[in-house]
């Protein structure tokens, strides 16, 4: 029987049994038409694919798979790929962050039910590499991380477009009449030309960049283009090392240590990466045990330079980053601020991994010393207005209203702000505060991406372009704009968003981290006595279980009974 460090592998608990249940296992086995020394006594490589139709980001991970497989197979592995459910941007409703603890459970118990000494994780679009990270986490047998990788840069007759970003920008102009009927169809076939994840450093980017800055992905894998061959060849490389991890031994729990995980945060200020990647990341630290607190978010972000010249908050694409050098070549430029020792599943220490880095561009990723800005990209607010925090991705905000006061126009929910936006009437000026209610993981419910308020039609018309946004929701990696998130608590539960009104004068202070409600503390306190939450959108099933456990966004919106904090 194989051993592992004296230990039996654990598949052989399964079918290396002298026992009627063994026999029975090894024989609906074979039912497959394997015969039985293809994978007696060989480590069983679990492929856990997020392949779906519904998920046009992850729609190539069945070939990726089949990349996986055949590098299992040359280290003299067993490979057995399993769908879980896939969460797909575009198409759920109300919003996939509502499924990632659900997708995180699915692939934690997929993993621990089954026979399998390592599993290699097949993700993509930007809930499924932290639902997967999340359940890998908790199973804690041997895992590796394999993007899907962001798809071609977009392209509208000589313009590169981004998706997200630049679809977007182009709406703004296609409302107020500057893009026609005929060019909008034509942009609508050419910003998404192939599968993979979006193609800015958007969620799907970032969390698959911070899987690698983790350790979970062997060094370059995050950011190869989904149509390019080498992501195959990645693909492959990482089944054989597959092998090699359930033989070693090597877990998730000693890869995505404290050390780790402030290595992610500290690359995804570097990358200028999605306000997203704070939740998750709160997520993930919470199912290993690592208490991390929101404020440290800030105090990496303080001494970390954004060197990632890439859109929302930069100019390039995936596509240039990766062909500049990619991610290795922003890690090894912020090395003296990382953990280089950090274990990866390399089986090496992140420094060693970094060593033949090299970068091919320099506009697209500056140097630590020429950063783009010297602090991070997204940044930690508190104050009267978020005594638990909110977040704010400065390097994709408005540079003239960092510092900003101004009176508040309330929209109650999603629902009244969708009404409202396009009304050439709406009382606002480039000096309002837009504040939208009522949307965070238990008010919406499921934290959806609804923080990036749409620019008021009546302003665009006169040209203006940003203003200050506020509200309990999250944003899409891909958007952009002065757009404060997260705030917390959230106002369905009480927190002080819910008792602002229109005409109430508000000040954000991103250089001092302030965010406040210009109000004596008395009036605050007075209306707050009288906020009466509303009754909860779901009594049963899923929906009902995650308003009863969700927590809220400072500590990552993962169920209280998943986390080990
Ligand atoms: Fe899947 Fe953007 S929609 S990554």
């Amino acid at each position: 029987m194989t051993k592992l460090n004296g230990k039996k592998l654990r598949s052989q608990e399964w079918w290396g049994q002298p026992n009627y249940e063994s026999f029975a296992r090894r024989a609906w086995m074979r039912s497959e038409g394997f015969s039985s020394d293809f994978f007696q006594n060989k480590p069983v490589i679990g492929i856990c694919n997020s392949w779906s139709e519904l998920n046009n980001c992850n729609a190539h991970l069945r070939i990726v798979a089949e990349a996986v497989k055949r590098g299992v197979l040359a280290a003299g592995g067993f490979p057995l790929e399993f769908p879980t459910i896939s969460l797909g941007e575009m198409f759920m409703r109300p919003t996939t962050m509502l499924f990632r603890n659900l997708m995180a459970m699915d692939v934690e118990e997929s993993i621990r039910a089954n026979p399998l000494d390592a599993v290699v994780l097949l993700c993509g679009c930007d809930k499924t590499t932290p639902a997967q990270l999340m359940g890998a986490a908790s199973a804690d047998i041997p895992a590796i991380m394999v993007p899907g990788g962001p798809m071609l840069s977009g392209q509208w007759r000589d313009r590169m477009l981004g998706s997200g970003t630049d679809g977007r920008k182009l709406f703004d102009l296609f409302r107020t009449g500057k893009v026609s009927e005929e060019q909008w169809c034509e942009i609508e076939g050419g910003i998404s030309r192939s599968a993979g994840h979006c193609t800015v450093m958007g969620t799907a980017s970032t969390m698959t960049s911070l899987a690698e800055a983790l350790g979970m992905t062997l060094p370059g894998s995050a950011n190869i283009p989904a149509p390019d061959s080498r992501r195959l060849t990645m693909a492959e490389m990482s089944g054989r090392r597959a092998v090699e991890l359930a033989l070693e031994d090597l877990r998730p729990s000693q890869i995505m240590t404290r050390q780790a995980i402030e290595n992610a945060i500290t690359v995804d200020m570097a990358i200028g990466g999605s306000t997203n990647a704070v939740v998750h990341l709160l997520a993930i630290a919470g199912r290993l045990g690592v208490d991390l607190r929101l404020d440290e978010f800030d105090a990496i972000s303080r001494r970390t330079p954004y060197i990632a010249n890439v859109k929302p908050s930069g100019e390039y694409l995936m596509e240039d980053f990766f062909y500049a050098g990619g991610l290795p070549v922003v890690m090894k430029e912020i090395l003296h601020l990382l953990h280089g020792d950090a274990m990866t599943v390399s089986g090496k220490p992140l420094r060693e991994n970094l060593e033949k880095a090299e970068c091919f561009r320099r506009e697209v990723i500056r140097t630590a010393a020429e950063p783009l800005h010297p602090e991070g990209g997204t940044v930690i607010l508190y104050g009267n207005l978020a005594p638990d925090g909110a977040v704010i991705k400065q390097t994709a905000a408005s540079a003239h209203l960092l510092q900003h006061t101004g009176k508040a126009y309330v929209f109650e929910t999603y629902d009244q702000m969708r009404s409202q936006i396009d009304s050439m009437d709406l009382p606002v000026t480039k000096d309002t505060v837009l504040v939208m209610k009522n949307c965070g993981p238990k008010g919406a419910p499921g934290f959806p991406e609804w923080g990036h308020i749409p620019m008021p039609k009546v302003l665009l018309s006169q040209g203006i372009s940003d203003v200050v946004r506020i509200s309990d929701a999250r944003m899409s990696g891909t958007s952009f704009g002065t757009v404060v998130l997260h705030t917390a608590p959230e106002s369905a539960l009480g927190g002080p968003l819910a008792i602002v009104q229109t005409g109430d004068e508000i000040r954000l202070d991103v250089a001092g981290r302030q965010l406040e409600l210009c109000l004596p503390a008395a009036e605050i306190s007075q209306r707050l006595q009288k906020f009466t939450p509303a009754p909860p959108k779901y009594d049963r099933g899923y929906g009902r279980l995650f308003l009863e456990h969700v927590t809220q966004a400072n500590l990552g919106c993962d169920f209280d009974f998943l986390r080990k904090v």
